[in-house]
């Protein structure tokens, strides 16, 4: 097989709506700091007990049914995700489990918001090299489990979410090519300090709040904006392909000025790049996957587009993907 295309989209968003004017009760914001600042207007959230699995499970049952197939057909499962369900087993067993796709290997990715597309590339290597037939990629968070709702630097930004897509094996066209990157040396400017190996819950972890999202906002926003520019011309030209080929740009939606920044060095005007952001806030790797299920179901994206995935998270890790629609 040449490639790999996607057959099936479905996303998920818990019915609860979080707006700028209930986080001002909340701490000390503004809707107005919040809109101009990140384009945010409106967030989902779960309630109590609702885990990435179920999200990923309601987003893969919509996505499978546009593909025309049942769990059974499914071969493999990756979830990419920052928020498992638990540490282990992976979200994505938990998946299989729920959707009884028993023939699915499957196993979870963590590269923050670039989680899908980093999930996205692994599928389409395993289909083309004939290693597997019909994969189910997902994005799923439940970013508010981790949210300090004390800080205002970072609470305002985030939802919950989950987005899936049906990749099968392709004879032309699909996925053209991938460029994935990543800088270790950054990670303590986006980071979950407490839990892992490195630092075991402890009261004293709990005490110092080490469980939740700890982010250097301003360093991230320069470093996403010349990242993200780079990835997708990087994709681009492996596939060939210059930023003027671009149909629609699919970018992660981690704040409108970036979304904003990177579309103007890449030239595009703004009937090219899709922005949902003011609805969802920044669900990490759901983003790009919720993002590209609702380009598709407005029309935005027909046959024979050139789609651009661009993302940028936490790690640093970074992923352009680039689709030839069919
Ligand atoms: N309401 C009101 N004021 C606030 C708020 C808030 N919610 N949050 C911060 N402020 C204040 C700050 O205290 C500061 O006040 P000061 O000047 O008196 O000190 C002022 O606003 C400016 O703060 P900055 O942090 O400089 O604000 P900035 O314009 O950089 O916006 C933001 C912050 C939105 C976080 C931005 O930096 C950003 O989007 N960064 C990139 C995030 C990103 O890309 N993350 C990677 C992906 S996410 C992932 O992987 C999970």
């Amino acid at each position: 097989m040449k490639s790999a295309k996607i057959v099936g989209l479905g996303k998920y968003l818990p019915p609860k709506i979080l707006t700028n004017f209930d986080l001002e009760k909340i701490v000390d914001t503004s809707d107005e700091w919040i809109t101009t600042r990140t384009g945010i207007k409106t967030r989902h959230v779960v309630e109590k007990n609702v885990s990435a699995s179920v999200l990923a499970r309601e987003a893969s049952l919509v996505a499978l049914k546009r593909a025309g197939l049942k769990p059974k057909d499914l071969d493999l499962i990756i979830v990419a995700t920052i928020t498992p369900d638990t540490q282990f087993p992976s979200t994505a067993c938990y998946l299989q489990d729920y959707l009884k796709a028993k023939k699915a290997c499957c196993f979870d990715i963590s590269a923050a918001c670039a989680g899908f597309v980093y999930a996205l590339t692994c599928a389409w290597q395993f289909l083309k090299c004939g290693f597997y037939k019909n994969a189910l990629v997902v994005g799923s968070e439940v970013l508010t489990s981790i949210t300090d709702w004390e800080d205002r630097s970072t609470c305002v930004l985030f939802g919950d979410g989950a987005g899936a897509a049906v990749l099968v094996p392709s004879n032309r066209d699909g996925f053209l090519s991938a460029y994935l990157g990543g800088d270790g040396s950054k990670s303590e400017l986006l980071i979950l300090p407490g839990g892992g190996s490195r630092c075991p819950a402890s009261l004293d972890t709990v005490k110092e709040r080490l469980h939740y999202i700890r982010m250097k906002g301003n360093e991230l926003f320069r470093i996403a904006v010349r990242i993200m520019v780079e990835a997708a011309q990087k994709a681009l030209k492996r596939a060939g392909l210059g930023r003027k080929d671009i149909d629609l740009l699919v970018p992660h939606q981690a704040n409108i000025r970036i979304i904003t920044a990177v579309a103007k060095r890449l030239g595009l005007t703004e009937d090219k790049v899709y922005v949902n952001i003011e609805r969802y806030g920044n669900m990490s790797s759901a983003s790009s996957a919720v993002a590209l299920c609702e380009a598709w179901e407005e029309g935005r994206i027909k046959k024979g587009d050139v789609v651009v995935l661009d993302a940028f998270g936490g790690g640093l890790v970074w992923g352009s993907s680039v689709i030839k629609w069919v």
